[in-house]
């Protein structure tokens, strides 16, 4: 008899975000180039600071301890106390990326059947982490005509059930761009308490923030110390994604106590990571705000770029470094498709997340796609006139009417403006 994989084997979602990819390699089979909007794989160099530390690798890559190694978290440390945020090396559990700060998380704080309130759309691999759990996520939405900003405290109330324990909130925001207020921050935290909830703080994105702003770190709230777990990594703070490093941050020593134990059964994080971030006292002071030039300027194009297309409605983001587009089509994943599969533009085409894997709802997203600016600004540039090209061609082709009119914004979108809280 064939043995059965297990229902959570059968219920675990594909990524949205690489669905398409074989039919974007074939479009390069084809000799077509593909500028890829869909994922989050900045294209910077990784700091030299880090990349030299790997030449100082002992003869046996050993084993480090689970929780990582005392380098890597005074490193850590000492980056937060340069972000104003006082943690200490017994608040952290280095991690294989903050991937694994986000199982861990949802390992240490639920059980089967519990549900977590999360703002959608959402960073698809929620979903992922979420199946694994056996937990069930809840949406709260937000639109785009408030800039995805948080829904006021009567929704999170009446999506409450006694088996909810957490909230998942990413600021600044995969894939809104959003960046939350403080007060934003701290009404979510209170909720958190009041309802004793957990409050899983993902701020992989901290350092990308446009304009002059900064993001608030659910760190900083004095008062929330049980409640707060932050999920980091280093993946896109120092264009490292390969380098599979993270940290689960936690005040809270049971969690912290957990998460360890946890840490202990897988043994150790990657041992050359964590040498690589001992580089990390030695990236130079202006990194930072010189990444974040670099991406707000990428954002600037992209947005001018797409607003000037008919039909096409976006909200200019405040940080990270995607945002949700609405575009005047019918079905964004038939145009993702028909983007790969049917269309050029000088030789070029694009690929594109379609946003309904972003949400929980059924139906929402639909004519939404999630775009990265992790490109040059030469590239986005060209991305952009394969987009303005391709939305007439694909209307043409799906016998759309020729020009995209107030039909392109759904009426319950523009309908609904809601107070910012
Ligand atoms: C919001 C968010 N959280 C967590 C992660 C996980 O990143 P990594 O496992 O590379 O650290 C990502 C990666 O794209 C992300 O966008």
């Amino acid at each position: 008899m064939k043995p059965q994989i297990s229902p959570r084997g059968r219920a675990m979602p594909a990524s949205p975000i690489r669905k398409l990819m074989p039919l974007a390699d074939e479009a390069k089979g084809r000799g077509i180039h593909v500028y890829h909007l869909n994922i989050g794989q900045p294209d910077l160099e990784t700091p030299q600071a880090l990349r030299d530390r790997l030449s100082h690798a002992d003869r046996v890559l050993a084993y480090t301890p689970s929780g990582g190694t005392p380098e890597y978290l005074d490193a850590l440390v000492g980056y937060y106390r340069g972000q104003g945020i006082d943690v200490e090396s017994a608040d952290l559990i280095a991690t294989t990326g903050g991937s694994e700060a986000l199982l861990f998380a949802f390992f240490a704080t639920t059980s089967e059947g519990d549900e977590a309130l999360v703002c959608e759309p959402y960073y698809t691999n929620y979903n992922s982490f979420a199946t694994l759990a056996g937990v069930r996520l809840v949406p709260l939405r937000t639109r785009g005509e408030d800039g995805f900003h948080l829904p006021p405290r009567e929704e999170w109330e009446r999506a409450l059930t006694p088996r909810t324990r957490l909230v998942l909130l990413c600021n600044p925001n995969n894939p809104t761009g959003t960046v939350y207020t403080r007060e934003e921050i701290e009404r979510v935290a209170a909720f958190c308490r009041d309802h004793g909830l957990f409050l899983i703080a993902d701020e992989v994105y901290r350092e990308f923030v446009y304009d002059g702003g900064h993001a608030i770190s659910a760190l900083t709230l004095p008062g929330f110390e049980d409640q707060v777990i932050v999920v980091d990594s280093l993946s896109k703070r120092y264009s490292a994604c390969g380098i599979r490093l993270g940290a689960l941050v936690t005040r809270n020593r049971e969690v912290h106590q957990a998460t360890l134990r946890m840490a202990q059964g897988r043994l150790s994080p990657p041992g050359l990571a964590q040498l690589a971030a001992t580089g990390i006292p030695d990236v130079p002071a202006g990194y930072f705000a010189s990444v974040a030039a670099e991406y707000q300027q990428r954002r600037d194009v992209l947005f001018a770029g797409l607003t000037g297309i008919p039909g096409v409605f976006l909200r200019k983001p405040e940080g990270a470094f995607y945002f949700i587009a609405r575009l005047p089509v019918d079905d964004a994943e038939e145009f993702a498709r028909f983007l790969l599969t049917d269309f050029s533009h000088q030789g070029a085409t694009v690929m594109v997340a379609p946003a309904a894997g972003f949400y929980a709802t059924p139906g929402l997203g639909r004519d939404e796609v999630r775009i990265a600016y992790v490109l040059k600004r030469e590239d986005l540039e060209q991305a952009v006139a394969v987009l303005a090209a391709a939305l007439p061609a694909y209307r043409r082709a799906r016998g759309l009417a020729s020009r995209p009119d107030a039909a392109a914004e759904p009426a319950e979108a523009l309908r609904i403006q809601r107070p910012v809280v």
